[in-house]
């Protein structure tokens, strides 16, 4: 098996960059890909944190720890710090075999879309594309979709809803699939569970 490189950044933070990156490792996970790691690249170590209970189905480190383990890992999963420089963004593009750039709906995330779409626009055919996270369905939703089409980046059709028990999972240190404090965690798992397909095809189509 390949290696695959799975990266999340966004120029915003807060967007949904760690959640993602969480739950598309647990997804690979679940899907047999052996030797998943989440590499955290933020200094705020919030990846790393949510892993402190010990229960995630997978490895998270810093990169140094990753690359000291590196033969293990089939499998990796960058979770970056928001407000990357177009450089940066730039690098992680080319590194990666596919590059997710988690927004959500509101105007001052959009408006980084339209840079780091500026950011992108020279990259060709890389594999990239935008995620919806904290989505709701509606006409802001599908509004926000046709204004970064229009700036030419790929939107996937995957959306992740909006719902507490990502911020459950967080606290309890659980993927969202083991939350029980809410009804439609199984949900929420399933949104990510598309995500993850969605790269997949995407990937191929690439390939
Ligand atoms: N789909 C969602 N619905 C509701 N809340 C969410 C969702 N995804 C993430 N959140 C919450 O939004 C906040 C930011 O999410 P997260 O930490 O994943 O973003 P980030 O892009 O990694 O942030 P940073 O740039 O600070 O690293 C957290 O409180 C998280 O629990
Ligand atoms: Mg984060």
């Amino acid at each position: 098996m390949s290696r695959l490189l799975i990266s999340l950044a966004s120029l915003k933070g807060g967007v949904g960059k760690t959640t993602s990156a969480i739950h598309i490792a647990g997804h690979l996970s679940e899907k047999g890909r052996g030797g998943v790691a989440v590499v955290d690249r933020d200094r705020t170590r919030s990846a790393t944190s949510w892993s402190r209970s010990g229960n995630l189905p997978f490895f998270v480190g810093t990169q140094d720890a990753a690359f000291k383990r590196a033969d293990e890992f089939t499998t990796l999963v960058i979770d970056s710090r928001g407000g990357l420089e177009n450089e940066e963004l730039q690098e992680m593009a080319e590194a990666s075999d596919f590059l997710l750039l988690p927004t959500n709906v509101e105007y001052m995330s959009l408006d980084a879309m339209a840079q780091t779409a500026e950011a992108l626009g020279a990259m060709g055919n890389r594999a990239f594309g935008v995620l919806f996270t904290m989505a709701r369905p509606g006409k802001r939703l599908d509004t926000a979709r046709r204004v970064l089409e229009e700036l030419g980046l790929p939107v996937l059709n995957a959306t992740v809803r909006a719902s507490e028990a990502f911020k459950d999972a967080s606290e309890q240190s659980l993927l969202v699939r083991d939350v029980k404090t809410n009804k439609l965690a199984h949900k929420c798992w399933e949104d990510y569970g598309e995500v993850v397909q969605e790269l997949f095809g995407r990937m191929e189509a690439n390939a």
